[in-house]
């Protein structure tokens, strides 16, 4: 056994962790790299006895505080990890905070999957907890362990409590979004703008609503890669903490069992996700984040699948902003378990596929019920029929998706009106060049902006903003929304965030900073969307979109901000389009490289 590099496998069948401290397998090295892990209290006798080591890839900190309770759960991870042997060694992944992260945190997740890459290989792992939570914070840490495919489990950081204001609750995002509304209209002053927003974050934990955050982590659990029935405990309770200990536990018994993320991410693992997402209500942003594991897993995954797969599936989580619930809410009504176990019941989902704890997910939910029909409404009454998502193409884009969950009566009554073809509209649009842009110049009356138009923002994708802003989701000028429209339709190939309850079409591809059809569309033009034919096209005869096509072309094309940071620059050079995960491209030849390629040579 050696670690020189030469494409050896350290470990023959071992833990890898002991090309770094066992004398037999590296006599050259093990003083040097033993040293400086006993410099603060480990012994030699621990390092050299063979228990596995186990990561904890801490996404928590004063700058992520939606994951900030890691810290305090990280202990009992250890716990944990001690109490079944192993060692346990936390090491900081860089923050990612979805509000507070400029100019988007969506810049952020593949700098954070490529640094945990470098991590999780280089460095004395045999398996790792990855602590998640905050939108990006889980795909960026399943990339990663999918890439590396060292055994992995996902540990959830917990929703926040329930918001609460006048007896209302009041949900993480969805209230903003809201209190926007009610400040444009003068209905609240910005001292109550604050305090309304304010009051939907009452403890730690992340975004309470159906969101990003609550979606990831319950694909997280539905994929297999977290404790069953550990996504929705809400981060201050004490089954948080005692989760938070088995998962520790389990890392070691993964360890021991050499139960890997291929061994869990197959394709079927996958299309049970698509399935609960629709279920859920999940984020728009899932689609992105689960076809960018995929790709680092090596699984087959389109957006095709999403809706082949996932669009017939109903609506039972009523959370908002599809629905009127909140994270508290649907803990204790069960759950992704007494989703899945609905679905299961149904033959919804393929109960075969293997999770953390050497058990399948029908092993795990096929019995779960649900405590609360209001919250989880059963397979068979749900809140609403065939809530996947859409996929449209048209001369506008290659691809864009539009969540159906939340197209609300009052946008088919004022846009679905056509009794020959209901599924069909035309509108006019008003094009926006970035959140700046539509800020400037939303409210302003030349524009003649009513209750049909739709709103087109461009510029806001992963090359273009650059890292993909969730900003599409855009209010209405104020007059309209005192005149009682709280909502118009959103075009763009930039994001919406998840708790925004608009009936968006989003994450277009290729963006119009790619020269997609977005960035020849004007501000005046008419556009028909087809939902049944699954269409998105501007009115433009073809000469007229070819010539605004060759003007775009001699004009240098979409006219983007220059890269301020050198991360800026790497990404907008490497990154894909949304449609395929938006990944680092030239990351996804890497594949299981632990078993690829063995340890790394030695560091001296
Ligand atoms: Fe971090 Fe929502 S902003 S979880
Ligand atoms: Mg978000």
């Amino acid at each position: 056994m050696s670690g020189n590099g030469k494409g050896s496998v350290g470990t023959a069948g071992g833990l890898r962790s002991r090309a770094w401290f066992d004398n037999a397998a590296n006599p050259d090295m093990t003083a040097l790299y033993l040293e400086r892990y006993l410099n603060y209290g480990l012994s030699i006798e621990e390092l050299q006895s063979n228990r596995p080591v186990i990561g904890i890839a801490q996404t928590g900190s004063d700058l992520a505080p939606c994951n900030r309770h890691h810290v305090v759960l990280a202990q009992r991870v250890k716990d944990g990890i001690r109490e079944a042997g192993g060692i346990p060694l936390e090491f900081p992944i860089h923050p990612i905070q979805e509000t507070g992260k400029r100019p988007t945190a969506g810049l952020d997740r593949n700098l954070a999957y490529l640094s945990l890459v470098e991590v999780l290989y280089g460095y004395p792992i045999d398996g790792v907890v990855l602590t998640i939570g905050c939108d990006k914070t889980t795909p960026a840490s399943l990339m990663a362990a999918a890439t590396v495919d060292i055994p992995a489990i996902a540990l959830s950081v917990g929703p926040m409590l329930n918001g609460w204001h006048k007896g209302e609750r009041t949900g993480s995002g969805t209230i903003v979004w809201k209190a926007r509304e009610m400040l444009a209209a003068g209905e609240i002053d910005y001292k109550g703008f604050i305090a309304l927003v304010a009051s939907s974050a009452p403890s730690t934990g992340f975004c309470n609503t159906m969101g990003t955050a609550t979606t990831m982590n319950s694909l997280a659990e539905a994929l297999g890669m977290s404790l069953p029935g550990s996504a929705a405990i809400p981060a201050p309770h004490r089954d948080r903490q005692e989760c938070a200990w088995e998962t520790g536990r389990r890392a070691v018994e993964m360890v021991r069992a050499d139960r890997k993320p291929s061994d869990i991410l197959t394709r079927e693992a996958f299309l049970n996700a698509i399935r609960i997402n629709s279920a859920i209500g999940g984020s728009t942003n899932a689609p992105i984040h689960l076809n960018a594991i995929a790709r680092h897993m090596g699984v087959e995954l389109t957006l095709a699948d999403w809706e082949q797969h996932g669009g017939d599936i109903p609506l039972m989580v009523n959370l908002q902003p599809a629905g009127e619930y909140l994270g508290e809410d649907f803990f204790r009504a069960g759950g992704v378990p007494a989703v899945a176990g609905e679905l299961l019941r149904n033959g919804l989902l393929n109960a075969d596929a293997l999770t953390v704890n050497g058990s399948t997910i029908g092993e795990n939910c096929a019995d779960a019920e649900i405590a609360d029909r209001d919250v989880i409404r059963p397979y068979a009454a749900p809140l609403r029929e065939n809530a996947g998502l859409m996929v449209l193409k048209g001369n506008l884009f290659d691809a864009a998706v539009m969540k159906v969950s939340v197209i609300s009566d009052e946008f088919r009554d004022r846009f679905l009106t056509d009794p020959d073809d209901p599924m069909a509209f035309e509108a006019g649009v008003v094009v926006f060049d970035g959140p700046e842009d539509y800020h400037a110049r939303i409210d302003d009356p030349a524009l003649g902006i009513d209750e049909r138009t739709i709103l087109v923002m461009r510029g806001a994708g992963p090359n273009g903003y650059p890292g993909g802003a969730e900003v599409v989701n855009m209010r209405p000028p104020a007059a309209l929304i005192r005149a009682g429209i709280s909502n118009l339709p959103c075009m763009g190939d930039g994001r919406q965030s998840g708790t925004s309850g608009s009936p968006s079409i989003l994450n277009a591809a290729p963006e119009a900073d790619a020269g997609g059809g977005l960035a020849l569309l004007r501000t005046g033009d008419r556009v028909r969307i087809d939902l049944l034919r699954r269409r998105a096209d501007a009115l433009v005869d073809a000469d007229e979109w070819e010539r605004r096509r060759e003007k775009f072309v001699a004009d240098g094309g979409y006219a983007s901000p220059p890269s301020q940071t050198p991360w800026q620059e790497l990404a907008r050079e490497h990154t894909g389009q949304f449609d395929t995960g938006a990944v680092l491209e030239p990351a996804v030849k890497y594949q299981k490289i632990a078993s690829s390629f063995g340890v790394p040579r030695d560091s001296h």
